[in-house]
């Protein structure tokens, strides 16, 4: 029995995970009627994230285009997250603390030093420190530590708060929750209208935007010439408690390059102490597994020797939406009323205030801003100005 559509809204955002959301509250604020389909709302890779807002520090070589919308996107936090904070009335665990990247051996030394040259040559802020200092402003640091870059820009969130606070600020803003799995793409006379749900019912939709995260490219009924290349990159990640007795354990996020391997502590003030993560391509395994919680482990250790004292509280893996030139693909495809919000590899937090206010630009004005233009979905498909020139092609280690 075919069931009538209900009336269409003006957007329906599939995906409710942190860029889902945020597209959708900024949407309503604009006056837009909006709907979000996703079976969790506020779930995905940031129930994973550890929330470093890491501009300067996860700086990669070849990747300035992209550094420019992470600077942009930091820039805009403290007001972002005050913003969400007042419509929630939620505390987001926004913490202006700072980073320190430190090395543990002379080849990481000079990694760094090559990092701190890149940093200071596209305008960024950091500080050289001997490993000495490094210890001194972080006391639990390993003796062995050779040196490190204090960037006290690079500050950090809670992700978990910030998915809770932006489904809060949706439900206040009229945003419209379908709490169930979008199975299809509807298409008709060539253009967008909304999707097929899978219990069978319809959502009509002047714009759908697809920002389902790692699971973009798997919606059926989209045409292969606009369908998102994204791909899961796998992260574990654990999180430790600090007793009050050991406070405070770490008083900003330190991290390093391990063995080639990205490592990062984040403290929050709430004693919870995250450490991530790997990076694999393993297609939609999120099993946790004794060597990836190992190597976390033994790689931590090797930097903070006094974390094996801690509790372990929890493990958990999550996906990160992997794209080919490790940047976000924002705004209208080639296929009339479906837009993309996606693909935001390591980057989702950080870009996560940004990306609301492009979304929404684009959504009620048909223009992307300035900043957001080098992202259009168009550069994978000969429609846009081709794949970032200047972003790497390598997996991030
Ligand atoms: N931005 C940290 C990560 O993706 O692991």
């Amino acid at each position: 029995m075919s069931r009538t559509p209900p009336e269409a809204t003006d957007v329906l955002v599939v995906g409710g995970g942190i860029i889902g959301l945020v597209t959708a509250w900024r949407a309503a604020q604009r006056g837009l009627s909006v709907a979000v389909v996703d079976p969790e709302p506020g779930g995905g890779a940031a129930q994973v994230a550890a929330g470093m807002l890491a501009a300067v520090t996860e700086l990669h070589y070849g990747e300035q285009t992209l550094l420019s919308l992470n600077v942009e996107s930091a820039r805009r936090y403290p007001q972002f997250a005050a913003e969400l904070s007042e419509a929630s009335g939620k505390d987001l665990g926004y913490r202006a603390c700072g980073t320190l990247a430190v090395a543990l051996d002379a080849d990481d030394r000079a990694h760094l030093r090559e990092l701190h040259a890149l940093q200071r040559k596209s305008g960024l802020e950091s500080e050289w420190l001997s490993g000495r200092d490094c210890r001194r402003l972080e006391p639990m640091l390993a003796p062995g530590v050779r040196g490190g870059l204090r960037v006290d820009g690079d500050h950090q969130i809670d992700p978990r708060r910030l998915a809770d606070a932006l489904v809060t600020a949706c439900e206040r803003a009229g945003v419209v929750f379908h709490r169930s799995r979008a199975e299809r793409l509807s298409v008709v006379r060539d253009r967008a209208r909304g999707v097929l749900l899978s219990g069978g019912d319809e959502l009509a939709a002047g714009q759908t935007v697809l920002a389902a995260g790692s699971h973009s490219g798997r919606l059926a009924g989209v045409p292969d010439e606009v369908r998102p290349p994204v791909r899961p990159v796998k992260g574990q990640v654990l999180r430790l408690t600090v007793p009050p007795r050991y406070a405070p354990f770490l008083s900003r996020t330190v991290r390093a390059v391990v063995r080639g391997s990205h490592l990062y502590l984040v403290p929050r003030v709430s004693g919870e102490l995250v450490v991530g993560a790997t990076s694999e391509e393993l297609g939609w395994d999120t099993t946790v597994t004794a060597g990836g919680v190992y190597e976390l482990l033994r790689d931590a250790h090797e930097l903070v020797p006094g974390i094996t004292e801690l509790p372990l509280t929890e493990t958990c893996a999550g996906l990160r939406p992997g794209s080919p030139d490790n940047a976000p693909l924002l705004g209208p495809t080639a296929l009339p009323g479906l837009l993309l919000a996606t693909g935001h590899h390591r980057n989702g937090v950080l870009l996560t205030p940004v990306t609301g206010d492009a979304m929404a630009q684009v959504l009620t004005t048909g223009e992307l801003p300035e900043e957001a233009r080098p992202f259009t979905p168009g550069r994978f498909s000969g429609q846009g100005p081709g794949a970032l020139s200047d972003v790497s092609m390598e997996q991030p280690a």
